[in-house]
């Protein structure tokens, strides 16, 4: 019997860092399944076609690649944006639903289960999950958040950019039809706005052993 940890969240919230530690620290496979949607995103750029032509984003989800994840460049907020206009449409989510399934059902050999963080995981991909967390912090905070984190990476950005990016891809993300950004029924929610990074990881920890 394997575990399996649901975390949503609007952008910057800090699921990516906390999926990472409760995976490392709870010995479960990690998958980051916004890359699926940022590569996709970044196929269409790529191969110069339309990011709201419906089947543009199919063509490059059916022929995504494991290396295709691989690309650094997914971390830019190009692809973030690229990636939540190809997650409004329906059937490029449910060409990418088997295989994160899949990575919950089945995850690698020696693991305890898997953690999946996203938009829909406790909602749509995971909807049995036992743990669903939903993060969050106010757009504010996310924005800083994001701000340092390109800055620290050597990319120049400004603040009131940065943030108007921000609630762009909230807008998309929560009010599209399919799969809309929201938390699950059963989800716990954690408000990072005030707290560091150690005591989500404490929170989120507790909360895990308790439903598990
Ligand atoms: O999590 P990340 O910021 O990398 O996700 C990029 C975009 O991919 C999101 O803004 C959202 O539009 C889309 N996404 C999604 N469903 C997921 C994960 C990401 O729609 N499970």
């Amino acid at each position: 019997m394997t575990i399996v940890v649901a975390i949503d969240g609007p952008a910057a919230a800090g699921k990516g860092t906390l999926a990472r530690r409760v995976a490392k620290d709870l010995n479960l496979a990690y998958l980051d399944t916004g890359l699926l949607y940022r590569a996709t995103g970044f196929a269409v750029i790529q191969a110069g076609g339309d990011l709201d032509d419906a089947n543009d984003a199919l063509k490059a989800a059916q022929n995504l690649t494991p290396t295709d994840l691989e690309n650094e460049k997914l971390r830019h907020d190009e692809a973030a944006q690229a990636a939540s206009k190809v997650a409004v449409v329906q059937p490029v989510r449910d060409e990418l639903l088997e295989f994160q399934r899949r990575f919950a059902s089945q995850p690698p050999a020696g693991k305890a289960g898997a953690v999946l963080d996203g938009r829909d995981i406790g909602t749509v991909v995971c909807p049995d999950a036992p743990v669903k967390l939903f993060v969050t912090a106010s757009c504010e905070v996310r924005a800083q958040r994001r701000l340092k984190e390109l800055q620290d990476r050597g990319l120049e950005a400004i603040y009131a950019q940065v943030l108007q990016d921000m609630k762009d891809r909230d807008a998309r993300d929560s009010q599209r039809a399919a799969a809309p950004l929201k938390a699950a029924d059963d989800a716990v929610i954690l408000d990072t706005s005030d707290l560091g990074i150690e005591e989500v990881i404490e929170q989120a920890k507790s909360i895990i052993s308790e439903k598990a």
